[in-house]
């Protein structure tokens, strides 16, 4: 606590916390981190049981109602995120606007924005039916705007969504079909793409959430706030870090050149960070992390990659990182985008699509926080206070007698 009474006469005190390293910010019941102990619950549910025997959809479900769904309310709800894969025709035009060259981040933050131009309806944020409609249209949509986005960065024609299809492999359709060829989901890669999206549904008040709560404090519709959240989880502190990681390995390219790049993660004066590694939360393994290793390796080995180089360059990281004394001081492990990018990029996307997956998967965890935050009777508009350093209260000097 600071005191700022000089400045502040009449307000009292503040807590000063920047970056809110101790600063609860609202009451949640959707996600629970034990950051020392590695343990991460959606609704009490443990991340691996997600993973292990859950479907994305299920998980979408868990979030949004806060239990797992019977049979028929999976099938209602599947249908139902079905329905709404569409995109308005429109959106065509809109997409045809930008670069070929823009990064689908830029894009996907336009296009998330923009679905508040197409769908008025739900944008009345108080009707509850409306809020839920809300959600599922975000859940259903982001993967086709998502793989439109990948379409334009490489030229080629949108795929639409192929209904018959589960959701993960919806989205591999319409990513890798073509014309003349229609992509045929690999089971075994889609169930894979589908553990990542379990792993990133949501992950309790991180920036891009925290920031997608502030805005919709203000009253700002869902999309609007979607399209926040996505623009903060662009950078490489956080979501953008599993195409930092990546490019970090291909950079390091070799195992023998580790130990040059471990010593300038450790300089203070060089501002190189092992990307990848450390976390606010996570004083131990990130679990996500666990998981997200081990599906590597299973994509690896369905698609006959025997040897992957940056996956050899990972694993040796990893272990000299993890018995290095300023890593095991500082409590530094890998996160969740130290494995994924070599995941992602083996399974056919490129470096600057490994955010946008993000974005795709977190997007419900988004609309979960933001319907609790709406429906939370002590929501107050998101309005933090500043410690104030500038100048104090003086006059106003006429322009010809500045010197
Ligand atoms: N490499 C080297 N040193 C590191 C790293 C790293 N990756 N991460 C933290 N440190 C050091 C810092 O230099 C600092 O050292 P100091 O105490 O001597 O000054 C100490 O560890 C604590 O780091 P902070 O930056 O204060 O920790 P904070 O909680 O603010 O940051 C963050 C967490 C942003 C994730 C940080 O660890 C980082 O930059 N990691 C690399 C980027 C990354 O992987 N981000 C993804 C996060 S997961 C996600 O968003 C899904």
């Amino acid at each position: 606590v600071v005191d700022i009474t000089p400045l502040y006469k009449h307000t009292g005190k503040f807590t000063y916390d920047p970056g809110f390293t101790s600063t609860a910010s609202c009451e949640s019941q959707i996600t629970y981190i034990d950051g020392d102990e590695g343990v991460l619950l959606y609704r009490g549910y443990p991340i691996e049981q997600l993973a292990e025997h859950g479907d994305f959809l299920e998980t979408c479900y868990l979030l949004l109602y806060g239990e797992l769904p019977t049979a028929a309310e999976k099938q209602d709800f599947d249908l139902r995120v079905t329905r709404h894969t569409m995109v308005h025709e429109q959106m065509n035009r809109f997409f045809n606007g930008f670069r070929r060259d823009a990064h689908p981040m830029a894009v996907l933050v336009a296009s998330v924005g923009a679905l508040s131009a197409f769908y008025h309806d739900s944008t009345d944020i108080s009707d509850p039916q409306q809020r839920l409609i809300a959600s599922i249209r975000m859940v259903a949509k982001i993967p086709t705007l998502a793989a439109m986005a990948f379409k334009y960065s490489i030229g080629q024609p949108f795929v639409y969504p192929k209904n018959s299809l589960d959701y993960t492999s919806n989205f591999l359709h319409m990513s890798f079909s073509v014309p003349c060829e229609e992509y045929v989901p690999n089971p075994v890669l889609s169930r894979a793409l589908d553990r990542i999206f379990i792993l990133h549904a949501d992950h309790e008040q991180n920036a891009s959430t925290s920031t997608v709560r502030l805005a919709g404090s203000s009253g700002a519709n869902p999309f609007a706030c979607i399209a926040a959240g996505v623009a903060c989880l662009w950078g490489p502190a956080h979501g953008g870090a599993n195409e930092a990681a990546l490019r970090m390995l291909e950079e390091i390219g070799s195992v023998d050149r580790i130990p040059q790049y471990i010593a300038k993660a450790k300089d203070k004066n060089d501002p190189f960070r092992l990307m990848g590694f450390g976390h606010r939360v996570y004083k131990n393994y990130d679990p996500r992390a666990k998981i997200m290793q081990r599906t590597t390796h299973e994509v690896l080995s369905e698609l006959g990659i025997k040897d992957d180089p940056l996956l050899d360059v990972a694993l040796e990281l990893e272990r000299i990182a993890l018995s290095d004394e300023y890593f095991v001081e500082k409590k530094l492990y890998p996160n969740i985008d130290f494995y994924s990018g070599i995941t992602l990029k083996a399974l056919g996307f490129p470096t600057t699509m490994f955010t946008v997956l993000f974005a795709l998967a977190r997007t419900v965890g988004w609309i979960a926080q933001w319907k609790e935050m709406i429906e939370d009777p002590s929501q107050k508009i998101g309005r933090p206070r500043q410690l104030y350093t500038g100048f104090a209260e003086r006059d106003y000097v006429p322009l010809g007698q500045r010197s």
